[in-house]
């Protein structure tokens, strides 16, 4: 018997899945580690801890597991996007990494736009200027931690790293770079031009490879602390929104996923890189080769539900916190959420923005703040949709995977906002199994990801909207888009008090 694993650098934890050759999930093993949040808007994590909890992860799934080492043939990544990973000459870690979610860069982007001009910017790179890309990131540790700067001499996403210490080799795969703002999505380089205007050392750039393309074995010593074969071959992987896709068959033209992590995210293959959307939805590169995806993105998706949890059910399980919610009905009797506890990306990329419960009344018990939360959440990614809808896309089936996925009323509920049949496959761990796949296929077990992707998903459920419920959304929808114009400019003026 031959086997993968597909490692699942998250935010909240790092998920493991060993996987056979048929696509069955036969261990699962999972590890946390802690967001390190100093200051408001700040989001950082140490590397050391990803390793750390990794090594720790793979250890306990060697320990039960019944083969030869040598059996587990490939090992490949899903990561979080865009976090800024910075090294010494040595390659030692020069300060934690800034993560996806972490909004101190406002002045950096909008240096971006002064300096780049937002035409040239989407020309080159297909994407507008986020507080949360690498870019900016990089721009600020140069102006608030010279420093620090002037010591790097390689930058790399989370995923990376960790595949650098499990090998020994520095790459970066193209469908994280494009994430980074410094991709050409033309030339698949990286942009001297973006480089140069801004100010960024070039040989920061690590060397570019493809998703499924290998990067090494792993190393004698990490083989012996972790139980792993050193004769195990290691695939570079990719952004985890792109081996989120792969890991749900999102690998051909008119196939949609909604995922709902920390963030929430609605993806759409694509087949080309020169589509045109202004900037209004993410254009990166796929881990498929020679593909691309569109996506949008709720920055505060589980995220949102989590806060809500921690802060008012904490020593409550998720299934405790979400066991009465279909006893409310849509709508959530007049109680209405916005999910910008972290600012928001699509459609509105504004960082300053933050959340709100519109409609509170004495009557409301804490299942309506649940249900509302859940709607809130969902009509954020409805929003992604309905971008997608208006530029021609056709969207009847929704591929929905993630924590979200758990909850069957969740997913009725996007069925009936997104008024489209939403699928959940007997493997909800998109990214996991989309890195498991790319293992699979980088070792030649198929000759294509979607053969790898018709062997290992399978349909287990689908949810189809329920006409009445269809139009109660439409309608709440319809507010919904009011509540983020109508609490702007309040939001600005509170800003000062967010300590
Ligand atoms: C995508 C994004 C998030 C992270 C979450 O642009 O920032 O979805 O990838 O890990």
């Amino acid at each position: 018997m031959s086997y993968v694993i597909g490692i699942d650098l998250g935010t909240s934890a790092v998920k493991l899945l060993l996987m056979d050759r048929s696509g069955k999930v036969v261990q699962e093993v999972s590890k946390t580690y802690p967001l390190i949040q100093e200051s408001h808007g700040y989001s950082e994590q140490d590397p050391q801890a990803w390793v750390e909890q990794t090594v720790a992860g793979l250890s306990e799934m060697m320990n039960h597991f019944p083969g030869n080492a040598e059996d587990i043939e490939g090992i490949s990544f899903s990561g979080q996007m865009h976090g800024l990973v910075l090294l010494d000459d040595h390659n030692e870690v020069l300060r934690n990494a800034i993560l996806w979610n972490d909004t101190r860069t406002t002045a950096q982007c909008q240096e971006i736009y002064d300096v780049i001009g937002n035409d040239r910017l989407l020309e080159i790179t297909q994407n507008p200027a986020l507080e949360g890309f690498t870019l900016p990131k990089l721009m600020w540790v140069k102006e608030h931690e010279p420093n620090i700067y002037s010591k790097a001499k390689t930058f790399l996403l989370p995923k990376d790293y960790l595949r650098y210490k499990l090998t020994g080799e520095l790459h970066m795969d193209y469908s994280d770079a494009s994430g980074t703002l410094l991709l050409d999505i033309h030339t698949n380089n990286w942009s001297e031009d973006m480089c140069q205007a801004l100010g960024i050392d070039s040989d920061l750039c690590p060397p570019l490879i493809g998703s499924y393309e290998q990067t090494g074995t792993v190393l004698p010593e990490m083989a012996s602390i972790t139980g792993l074969s050193a004769s195990t071959r290691v695939f570079a992987g990719g952004a985890d929104n792109a081996c989120g896709a792969i890991g749900s068959g999102i690998l051909e033209e008119g196939k949609t996923l909604c995922s709902i992590g920390t963030s929430g995210v609605v993806l759409s293959y694509e087949a080309s890189h020169d589509k045109e959307f202004g900037g209004k939805v993410h254009y990166f590169n796929h881990g498929a080769p020679d593909a691309y995806y569109t996506m949008g993105v709720t920055l505060a998706a589980g995220y949102s539900l989590s806060w809500f949890k921690e802060v008012f059910a904490k020593e409550e399980s998720f299934e405790d916190l979400l066991a009465e919610v279909d006893s409310v009905q849509p709508g959530a009797n007049g109680l209405m959420f916005t999910p910008y506890i972290s600012g928001e990306r699509t459609p509105h990329a504004d960082a300053s923005i933050r959340a709100s419960f519109i409609g509170m009344d004495s009557s409301h018990q804490r299942k309506d703040f649940v249900r509302a939360v859940m709607e809130g959440i969902t009509f954020s990614l409805h929003e992604s949709i309905n971008l997608f809808r208006n530029n021609g896309k056709k969207i009847d089936t929704i591929v929905s995977t993630g924590g979200g996925t758990k909850n069957e009323h969740w997913l009725q509920m996007q069925a009936d906002i997104f008024n489209a049949d939403i699928v959940k496959l007997s493997s909800e761990q998109g990214p996991g199994v989309g890195a498991a796949m790319l293992a699979a296929y980088g070792c030649g077990w198929f000759d294509s990801l979607k053969q790898c992707a018709d062997e290992f998903l399978q349909i287990e459920k689908t949810f189809s909207p329920i006409e009445e419920n269809v139009q109660t959304y439409e309608e709440l929808f319809g507010i919904y888009r009011h509540v983020y114009e109508q609490t702007r400019e309040l939001n600005t003026q509170l800003l000062p008090y967010r300590k």
